[in-house]
């Protein structure tokens, strides 16, 4: 299994970067990036710093890290460059044409991790020290930017920001949105099964937002006034509180660099706190979004709801709760763990994408969450039915979490031969 994980990501690697998965993703994306250069940390340390370095390569002036870095044309994904036109914005990249969103902050926590795989080398500590100040920068937009109130919570102005493209999370916002038809022709479902994929209709709300940013030149402000889609997401927000702690520990390690560690401290404390507070839910027993631009919570449980486990933001008595909901909600016997929303909900859909199926990134995060706060056995079953389903299903992009779905030849569903989940699977068998 290791090998042909290892092949995987040497196939999808390009010149610098690896491509998430061949034709139906051919460029680069920033959280998949960070993911992937885990996988190499462990048979091929180069190729993980390249991968990073590349990304950052990327980044703004501002210190924005783009979504999508549009290393090389293509003719089997749209929506491309020419329709992003990030370059509108004045500080975009001048040589890395990218799109103007963002994607999970992952980069800090990838670089820490990366460190301890390669068991503190002088080398990976040195490409560290040299690339830090680009990762904090990138947090500093965040926080001068995306936090409009002032509380330690950055927004995302986007689905495809949250990386949870099509959750059902998102259906009530597009229903007010009223985003207009628009003329153009699909991909990606040349590549996969239209069913596993978003519909049209979805397409023309993602399309939409991306034209008013356009309208307004990717200008944050202006986005942040109006911008229909405009959320709280505790997933990309713990995982930027991850990063916090990941820059905060190798700056340590570095020396030096007071001020910074100071400032992140700073954002650290007031992050988790109002992380806390505010998209916590009493009644569900876990974490939930925040719809800012209708200013309500967004009352479903999705498996970016126990994502504060791996970043450390719950107590003990909180964690307990995640625990037993995943457990109770999303651990039946007849399904492997976890399924990315709510199993229960009506709006449960076990093969369309980020509606309900197992994604390897989150069990990935899941698994070392639960193993932080000392939920060992249901964390090494995540763990467990990770590799099973890619034992039995393949490297796909994600699962079908109910048992009964699998006989013998059952495929995986999405993309194939995807980059992160043999990337994870790597991390995962690795004696940790
Ligand atoms: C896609 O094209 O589906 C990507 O997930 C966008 O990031």
């Amino acid at each position: 299994m290791k090998n042909k994980a290892i092949n995987i990501l040497n196939e999808n690697w390009r010149d610098g970067y690896t491509v998430p998965c061949k034709d139906l993703y051919p460029f680069q994306w920033l959280w998949d990036s960070g993911f992937i250069a885990i996988g190499y940390a462990h048979f091929d340390m180069d190729k993980a710093l390249q991968e990073i370095k590349t990304l950052l390569n990327s980044q703004w002036e501002n210190g924005f890290l783009p979504h999508i870095v549009f290393h090389k044309k293509s003719d089997t994904y749209f929506p491309g460059e020419s329709f992003h036109q990030a370059n509108l914005h004045p500080l975009a990249n001048k040589n890395y044409p990218s799109t103007g969103m963002t994607q999970p902050p992952v980069t800090g926590f990838v670089l820490e991790k990366i460190l301890k795989i390669s068991k503190n080398n002088n080398e990976v500590l040195n490409f560290i020290k040299k690339n830090i100040d680009s990762v904090y920068k990138n947090h500093h937009y965040l926080y001068t930017n995306r936090d409009i109130n002032n509380e330690g919570l950055v927004y995302i102005y986007h689905n495809w920001e949250s990386g949870t493209d099509n959750s059902p999370i998102w259906d009530d916002i597009w229903a007010t949105m009223g985003a207009p038809e628009i003329n153009f022709k699909r991909l990606d479902t040349n590549v996969v099964d239209a069913s596993e994929r978003p519909t049209n209709k979805d397409y023309y709300n993602y399309l939409h937002i991306i034209n008013i940013a356009k309208k307004y030149a990717y200008n944050d402000a202006a986005i942040a006034k109006h911008s229909p889609f405009l959320i709280q997401d505790p997933l990309f927000n713990s995982i930027l509180i991850k990063s916090n702690t990941a820059l905060i520990n190798l700056y340590k390690i570095i020396g030096g660099n007071t001020s910074k560690i100071e400032q992140l401290q700073k954002w650290q404390e007031k992050s988790i706190s109002s992380f806390n507070k505010k998209l916590y839910d009493e009644e569900l027993n876990a974490y939930v979004h925040y719809d800012l631009r209708n200013e309500k919570p967004i009352r479903y449980i999705t498996s970016s709801s126990f994502s504060p486990l791996f970043a450390g933001i719950c107590s003990n008595e909180r964690a307990k709760k995640l625990a037993h909901t995943i457990q109770t909600k999303f651990g039946s016997k007849n399904l492997y763990l976890c399924a990315s929303f709510d199993p229960e909900n009506e709006r449960f859909n076990p093969v369309k994408y980020w509606r309900g199926p197992v994604w390897v990134n989150l069990n990935w995060m899941l698994y070392y969450g639960l193993k932080d706060y000392g939920y060992t056995s249901l964390a090494n079953k995540i763990k467990s039915d990770t590799i099973e389903l890619i034992e039995k299903a393949g490297f796909y992009e994600y699962f079908d979490a109910r048992k009964t779905s699998y006989k013998q030849n059952t495929k995986g569903c999405g993309g194939y031969n995807f980059s992160w989940s043999a990337a994870l699977l790597i991390d995962l068998i690795n004696k940790n």
